[in-house]
């Protein structure tokens, strides 16, 4: 636990270090929960970005994309539900005066009983190697097993209480599991209540009850209430889907682990229209996309998972998330969502319009059903991030920090560092830079010793270094250092561009996801 954290904080501080993730407002002490993006963040998050862009609206002939105002009417979310049931339930403790969501305290007190099954089965794992049948264990160990129970047992009744929104029997549950407050140590609790997380502004307008509007706590409401006018306008055939990304605001009473539960976020989302009766079919299809979008990058596969909803959002008829390990464990990163036509058939309530598609194979018009993929894009960023940053030992003994990002998402594609400030070289190697600047995200340094810049280049996660030396003036070759391997080879300069675009173009991983 308490490498966790260190881990955990380490990487907060090379995020910042780096120019990755900065507090927003720091130089007032900050804002709770809110993140600006540095240099390098904001290059890694808009390739992050374009990577989902481009797998879901440029790789699918039925998915177009939206870019819907973060200002909406605000009836959009009375039909959506949001404004009667965008709640968390949440409890203070009395003693240290700290707020928490009641289901996250329930989650954690589960995670720490999976903790000590994991422990017991990799103990296992250990002992008996290559004959270990971890299945066979699970189901008859009886400490796996009493365990398993414990956590199916609370999970059932948990499920119950939020089914009949019993808010007494979620604080009995705290209560039965004696979970303390971590500052305090007491289970001195107050009642759980129902808290609304979407943020409210005003508007100027004429009529005082339309002066109230909210940040959009969702993208998704954006294209739900724009599906007639892209159906019409894209001549759009059943099953389309239609593609979002942009921010989203929750005043989320817990905010904390970074920018994993930030009050302002981005999402990327995509909405897919089909016939009902579909929808078992198209919810395992992009369940099957979306893991397979994630591990083209190359992550490791054993750090995602899918989970399934125990408390399904009010939209929603079945819905699993994909979690991923953070440092701090396995926690949704993206949602999948089967939304029936829930959100099309409330907006055709409140807006008086008919939200309908007339389907020529069955010659009739219904309300399309709707399967969401909902991923943040913060979130995202918190898992390729923390997941790609290592320390390693080298052979003379030192250590060096290294980002190893998938090089299509590197901030950086490649800089070019002539060996030193005089000679010719640093004009050869600023023609070298005006050579890929227009096809690459592309550095050119002078300061420091070339050990200190390749250091530098390591921690920020740019895949080439390109070294310009006195025999480069002679033969027009220079050194191409590689970030993961720090193999260095001579290599003509014609050559360069060749060699980093290959190595990082974002095709050959999307060709992995076809
Ligand atoms: N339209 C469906 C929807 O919004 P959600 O599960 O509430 O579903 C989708 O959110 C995704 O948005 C989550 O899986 C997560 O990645 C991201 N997300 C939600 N709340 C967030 C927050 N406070 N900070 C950062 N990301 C968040």
């Amino acid at each position: 636990m308490a490498e966790q954290r260190d881990l955990f904080k380490d990487i907060i501080s090379h995020a910042k270090e780096y120019g990755f993730v900065f507090q927003s407002s720091e130089i007032y002490d900050g804002l709770s929960s809110v993140y600006d993006y540095g240099q390098n963040g904001v290059e890694l998050k808009k390739n992050i970005r374009e990577y989902w862009w481009k797998s879901m609206v440029q790789m699918h002939e039925n998915i177009v994309g939206l870019d819907a105002a973060i200002f909406m009417h605000p009836t959009v979310w009375k039909a959506s539900g949001h404004v009667d049931a965008f709640n968390d339930p949440l409890i203070d403790n009395k003693d240290s005066k700290k707020r928490y969501r009641a289901d996250v305290l329930i989650e954690d007190h589960i995670a720490k009983i999976e903790a000590k099954i994991e422990k017991e089965v990799e103990k296992s794992r250990a002992r008996f190697g290559e004959s270990f049948d971890e299945t066979m264990y699970r189901s008859t160990n009886p400490r796996v097993m009493e365990n398993q129970k414990k956590i199916d047992d609370i999970n059932t009744r948990f499920k119950k209480a939020l089914e009949e929104n019993n808010l007494d029997d979620v604080k009995q549950i705290i209560i039965d599991l004696e979970i303390v407050c971590p500052i305090s140590g007491t289970r001195n609790w107050t009642d759980v209540r129902q808290f609304n997380l979407m943020f409210s502004t005003s508007i100027g307008s004429v009529s005082e009850e339309a002066n109230t509007i909210y940040l959009r706590p969702e993208t998704a409401q954006g294209i739900f209430v724009n599906f007639l006018n892209v159906k019409k306008t894209g001549r759009m055939k059943i099953p389309f889907g239609i593609a979002q990304t942009g921010k989203a605001f929750r005043n989320e009473i817990v905010a904390r682990q970074f920018i994993f539960r930030m009050r302002e976020f981005e999402q990327m989302e995509m909405q897919f229209f089909i016939r009902p009766g579909t929808e078992e079919k198209w919810y395992s299809f992009w369940k099957e996309q979306r893991i397979k979008w994630h591990q083209a990058l190359g992550i490791s596969e054993k750090k995602y998972r899918f989970h399934d909803h125990l408390k399904l959002a009010h939209y929603a008829k079945a819905a699993c998330d994909i979690e991923f390990e953070f440092p701090f464990g396995f926690k949704e990163l993206e949602g999948i969502h089967s939304r029936s036509d829930f959100d099309l058939s409330s907006h055709g309530k409140f807006s008086g319009k008919k939200l309908q598609y007339f389907d020529p194979e069955l010659n009739e018009s219904y309300v399309p059903y709707v399967i969401e993929t909902s991923i943040g894009l913060d979130r995202m960023f918190l898992a390729v991030f923390s997941s790609s940053l290592k320390t390693e030992k080298l052979e003379d003994g030192s250590e060096r920090t290294v980002l190893s990002l998938p090089p299509c998402l590197s901030p950086v594609k490649v800089v070019v560092l002539p060996l030193l400030n005089k000679d010719g070289l640093p004009e050869k190697g600023m023609e070298i830079f005006n050579q890929l600047k227009t096809s690459h995200l592309c550095h050119y340094e002078e300061k420091d010793t070339i050990g200190k810049r390749y250091r530098r280049h390591d921690a920020i996660g740019t895949p080439f270094c390109i070294t310009i030396d006195h025999q480069t003036l002679q033969d027009d070759t220079v050194t191409i250092r590689e970030r993961d391997t720090m193999k260095q080879e001579r290599i003509a300069v014609s050559e360069v561009l060749k060699i980093v675009s290959e190595k990082v173009n974002m095709n050959r991983v999307l060709e992995k996801i076809v």
